[in-house]
């Protein structure tokens, strides 16, 4: 494939990254964004394989590589349970970190990548792969650590050393030390003692950054992670000379960065805080998840009493959670939904924005049940709704809904926005047990005298419920 081929069929595939990502911004569209992404990424390696770079020697190597990856990316796509998505982002964040720092490596010791360079543009090379090293190792170990916290190999628990940031200054001056001893290193051997000096610091920081995270906090440390592998990415196209390579990099880097912006918006946290790591630690007590314990008493409600309290009223807000996703009750919130709306009520959904366990997770069930997007709304377009609503439904959410965010200065949650499920006439909460939510506190709504309590599995006690409707 010639060079100008190539460089075309780059500018076709960054326009439907572009007009993926367009795409993705909607849930009517999404699907199509989707479409755009692989297409866009289809040419993209095709370009990029067939291109005027890769001799035909190695092919070999290339198509082994694709087939043992396309077949490992099969494999998680079968099995991985979409409750454990955050987690194979996690892991597929942390690749992309190693990629930056083999290419960086390799980039530094291939005898022809800068043999061509000379004084300034030698330092720039230099630069690129000094610093795209150190984005992905702290992208690497920073992701395995968030995948270790997200499936619960490590404790949730933030660990905070004494001085910690005073210990990541310390971090960052050594690093800007050697980077200048690697700039003015005479031979290989000696820039590659500053490069391994910097990447062992850099491996640490990102696990002591994602280790200092509240378990709380963690949404925000996925999409930041998300940001950070696109920049890895972008490092890895500038040491390549890699047109398309920089801009998806670029475009994964902003939209992560931006994600991670409405993430700690949803759970007011401060940007810059959450950037210099180390947050949603300050004013709480450390959530543990599952420590929560009960106070007070509850008023538990049966699947007949539900069915009546829906069919008399004439406004229901359904507010799903992580418990809706285990038990894959979706389906049956549909048809409960469809029979209430065949009967007149007026039934509309509200989606936190961290609900579940990943951005969207609420939104994606919700429209793998064919629940039409209308009556599916943000939590900020129908909070002020409560007080005019009959029936609140809280199905296997817990945190999303937690008063104490509002109340409790000293919860873990406080001033994280949530839905005030508590001001409708009553709200239902279904819920196996008494058991906390992700972020381990304990929830005051369960107590509130307009509220009861729906023990057992989302997706029976909803079976139960519909099959008394229809009763
Ligand atoms: P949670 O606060 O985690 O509560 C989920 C509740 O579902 C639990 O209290 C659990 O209670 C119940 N549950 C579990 N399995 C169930 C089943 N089979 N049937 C019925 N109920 C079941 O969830 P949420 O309200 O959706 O809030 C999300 C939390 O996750 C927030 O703290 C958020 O910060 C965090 N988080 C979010 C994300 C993103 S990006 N969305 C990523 C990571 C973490 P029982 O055990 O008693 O049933």
């Amino acid at each position: 494939m010639s060079q100008s081929l190539a460089t075309a069929s780059y500018i076709g595939a960054t326009i439907l990254f572009i007009l993926c990502l367009g795409g993705l911004s909607n849930q009517e569209t999404a699907r199509r964004g989707n479409l755009y992404g692989m297409i866009g990424m289809t040419i993209a390696v095709l370009a990029t394989v067939f291109g005027p770079n890769v001799s035909a020697s190695a092919y070999a190597w290339i198509i082994t590589a694709m087939v043992i990856g396309a077949n490992v990316g099969l494999y998680a796509a079968r099995t991985v349970q979409m409750t454990q998505m955050p987690e194979l982002v996690a892991l597929m964040h942390s690749m992309v970190g190693l990629a930056a720092m083999f290419v960086g490596f390799a980039n530094y010791i291939d005898p022809v990548a800068a043999s061509h360079l000379t004084g300034t543009e030698k330092s720039i090379h230099e630069i690129e792969i000094y610093v795209g090293i150190l984005i992905g190792a702290v992208t690497f170990s920073g992701s395995v650590v968030a995948f270790g916290k997200l499936s619960g190999k490590i404790s949730g628990n933030p660990l905070l050393l004494p001085g910690r940031h005073w210990i990541n200054l310390a971090g960052l001056l050594v690093v800007i030390f050697f980077g200048r001893m690697f700039l003015h290193a005479d031979s290989v051997g000696e820039g590659m003692l500053s490069l391994l000096v910097m990447t062992v610091i850099a491996l640490a920081f990102g696990v002591h950054m994602v280790m200092a995270i509240g378990g709380a906090d963690m949404p925000v440390v996925v999409s930041m992670l998300n940001s950070y592998s696109g920049w890895a990415a972008a490092a890895t196209g500038f040491m390549l000379s890699n047109d398309l390579l920089i801009v998806t990099g670029a475009l994964v880097g902003s939209s992560g960065a931006i994600l991670s912006y409405i993430m700690c918006a949803a759970m007011n946290r401060h940007f810059i805080s959450v950037i210099a790591g180390g947050f949603g630690t300050t004013g709480g007590t450390p959530a543990t998840a599952g420590d929560g314990q009960p106070a007070g008493e509850v008023q538990p409600i049966l699947a007949q009493e539900t069915a009546e309290l829906l069919l008399d009223a004439k406004n229901v807000i359904i507010i799903p959670g992580y418990g809706m996703a285990v038990a894959q009750a979706q389906h049956t919130v549909y048809e409960i939904t469809r029979l209430l709306r065949d009967k007149g009520v007026n039934v509309r959904f509200g989606i936190h924005p961290v609900a579940g366990r990943m951005p969207g997770h609420m939104n994606v069930l919700l429209a793998e049940a064919k629940v039409p997007y209308d009556i599916v709304l943000e939590m900020d377009e129908l909070n002020e709704d409560f007080p005019k609503t009959d029936v609140a439904m809280v199905i296997g959410a817990n945190d999303i809904v937690n008063p104490g965010a509002q109340d409790d200065p000293n919860s873990p949650i406080a001033g994280m926005p949530v839905l005030e499920a508590w001001k409708a006439k009553t709200s239902i909460v279904m819920k196996r047990s008494m058991a906390s939510g992700y972020a381990g506190v304990d929830n005051p709504l369960f107590y509130k005298e307009n509220n009861r309590m729906l023990f057992g599995d989302a997706k029976k006690m909803l079976d139960e419920v519909l099959m008394a409707m229809k009763a």
